[in-house]
């Protein structure tokens, strides 16, 4: 089993009331971070999942979704992410370690 660097997770929640990450672009966003991290040679470094609801999705619009990433001493970074913004995700977050602040969930921001 690989022994992974960073784990990404996208949620892709559906509910009745169509409301929720995956009603919008969860799993649009989901499968585009799939595809980005294969052709980036990054499949066997950053582990891609699905999380449970997160009480976030009222801050996504349509075709976006909540994403949070964990990397480095466990810090976990919250955003709020379309399919278009994954390529971004991916280079300046994962690979370079960059925080992208125009796709912070503001609500998540850590105060210090
Ligand atoms: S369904 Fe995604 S945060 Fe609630």
């Amino acid at each position: 089993m690989p022994e992974y660097k960073q784990h990404v997770l996208v949620c892709d929640v559906v509910r009745d009331d169509e409301k929720h990450c995956g009603d919008k672009g969860g799993g649009d966003v989901k499968k585009k971070f799939a595809e980005v991290l294969a052709a980036n040679d990054l499949r066997n470094d950053v582990y891609l999942s699905s999380v449970g609801c997160t009480s976030q999705h009222g801050l996504c619009q349509m075709d976006q979704a909540s994403v949070i990433i964990y990397g480095v001493n466990n810090q976990g970074t919250w955003y709020v992410a379309d399919v278009d913004d994954v390529e971004t995700l991916v280079n300046e977050h994962i690979k370079n370690g960059i925080i992208v602040s125009s796709l912070l969930n503001e609500k998540m921001k850590v105060k210090i």
